[in-house]
C-alpha cells in the first residue's frame, strides 16, 4: 500500500484550522451527538447552582449553556476563534473566551468544577490538559471529560476505518496521540489519577446518532471530521470515490425501522481534586 507524507505543520495547528472551518456546521453534525453527553457530564461533577464552572474546549457552547441554565457561574474557553464566536452568537450573556486547554489562563484554584466535552481526544498533550484542569480547580472541585469509544463498538469509526483500510492509501498524519487512547477505561482512569484526581469513575455512555439515511454519514465524514478529513484529502480522486461508496453501502446496515441509527458510544471519566 502506498504511504503519503503529512502536509500539516503540526497536529495542533491542523486541529485549530479544522475546527475553525467547521464551526458554522458543527451543530448540524457533531453537536447533535455531543448534546447527549451534556447532562451526564454535569451530573458527573454534581454541578450545583452558584458554583464557578469552567467549560474547556467549549465548541459552540451547549455544555456551558446548560451549566448556566442550572445556575452555575460559567466561563467557557476554546482555541478556535470561530467556535467562540458561534458560541457567543448562540448563547449571549455567557463568558466565552479564546483559550488553550493545555495552558489555561486562570490562577490556581479558580473554579469549583470543570468539564471537557469531547476535547481531550483532540489535544496534542492531553496529560498536560488534565493537569491544567486539576490546577485551576479548588480543593474538592470536580472535573469530568468525555471521549468517543473507538471501533469495533463505534459504528461510524468502524465503518469509515474499514472503508479507508480497504480502498485508500496509508497517510502519515502529523504526529499526535492515539485518538482512542482514553476509550480504554483503564487508561482514562490512569491518566486522571496521574493528573492528581481522586475518586475516579469511568463509565460508558451509549449515545446514538439518529439520521435519515446513508447520505448523512457521508456528509458527516466530509463536513465534521478532523483526522479522517486529513486522510481523505490526501487520497486520489479514484480512491476517495471508492471509500465514499464503501461508506455509503456500509451505512445501509444502520437501518432501524423507518429511520437509521448509528451507535456512537462515549466514555465519561470523572474525578475530584483532593
Ligand atoms: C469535538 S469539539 C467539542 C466541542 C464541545 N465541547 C462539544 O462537546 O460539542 C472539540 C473542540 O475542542 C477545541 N479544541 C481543540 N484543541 C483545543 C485546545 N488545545 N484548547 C482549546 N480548545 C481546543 C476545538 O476547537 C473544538 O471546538
Amino acid at each position: 500500500m502506498e504511504t503519503i507524507e503529512p502536509n500539516a505543520a503540526s497536529f495542533k495547528e491542523a486541529e485549530r484550522t479544522g475546527w475553525s472551518e467547521k464551526a458554522p456546521v458543527y451543530d448540524d453534525f457533531a453537536g447533535r451527538i455531543t448534546a447527549g453527553a451534556v447532562g451526564p457530564l454535569l451530573d458527573a461533577i454534581g454541578l450545583q447552582p452558584d458554583v464557578a464552572f469552567l467549560d474547556i474546549c467549549c465548541g459552540t457552547g451547549a455544555l456551558a449553556a446548560e451549566a448556566a441554565r442550572r445556575g452555575a457561574d460559567v466561563t467557557a474557553i476554546d482555541f478556535a476563534a470561530p467556535m467562540v464566536a458561534e458560541a457567543e452568537r448562540r448563547f449571549p450573556g455567557i463568558a466565552f473566551a479564546h483559550g488553550d486547554a493545555e495552558a489555561l489562563d486562570f490562577p490556581d484554584g479558580s473554579f469549583d468544577a470543570a468539564a471537557c466535552g469531547f476535547g481531550v481526544l483532540h489535544l496534542a498533550d492531553p496529560d498536560r490538559a488534565l493537569m491544567e484542569a486539576h490546577r485551576v480547580l479548588r480543593s474538592g472541585g470536580r472535573y469530568a471529560f468525555t471521549v468517543w469509544k473507538g471501533p469495533p463498538d463505534h459504528d461510524f469509526f468502524r465503518l469509515v476505518g474499514e472503508a479507508i483500510a480497504a480502498h485508500g492509501a496509508t497517510v502519515e498524519l502529523p504526529p499526535a496521540p492515539p485518538m482512542f487512547r482514553f476509550a480504554d477505561p483503564d487508561e482514562a482512569r490512569r491518566a486522571m489519577e496521574a493528573a492528581g484526581f481522586a475518586d475516579v469513575t469511568v463509565r460508558e455512555l451509549p449515545l446514538v446518532w439518529a439520521i435519515d439515511g446513508p447520505r448523512d454519514v457521508l456528509a458527516y465524514v466530509e463536513k465534521c471530521t478532523m483526522r479522517i478529513a486529513m486522510v481523505l484529502d490526501r487520497q486520489t480522486e479514484d480512491a476517495r470515490a471508492r471509500i465514499h461508496a464503501a461508506i455509503f453501502d456500509g451505512a445501509t446496515a444502520f437501518r432501524r425501522g423507518d429511520g437509521y441509527e448509528v451507535a456512537w458510544p462515549a466514555i465519561l471519566a470523572a474525578g475530584r481534586k483532593r
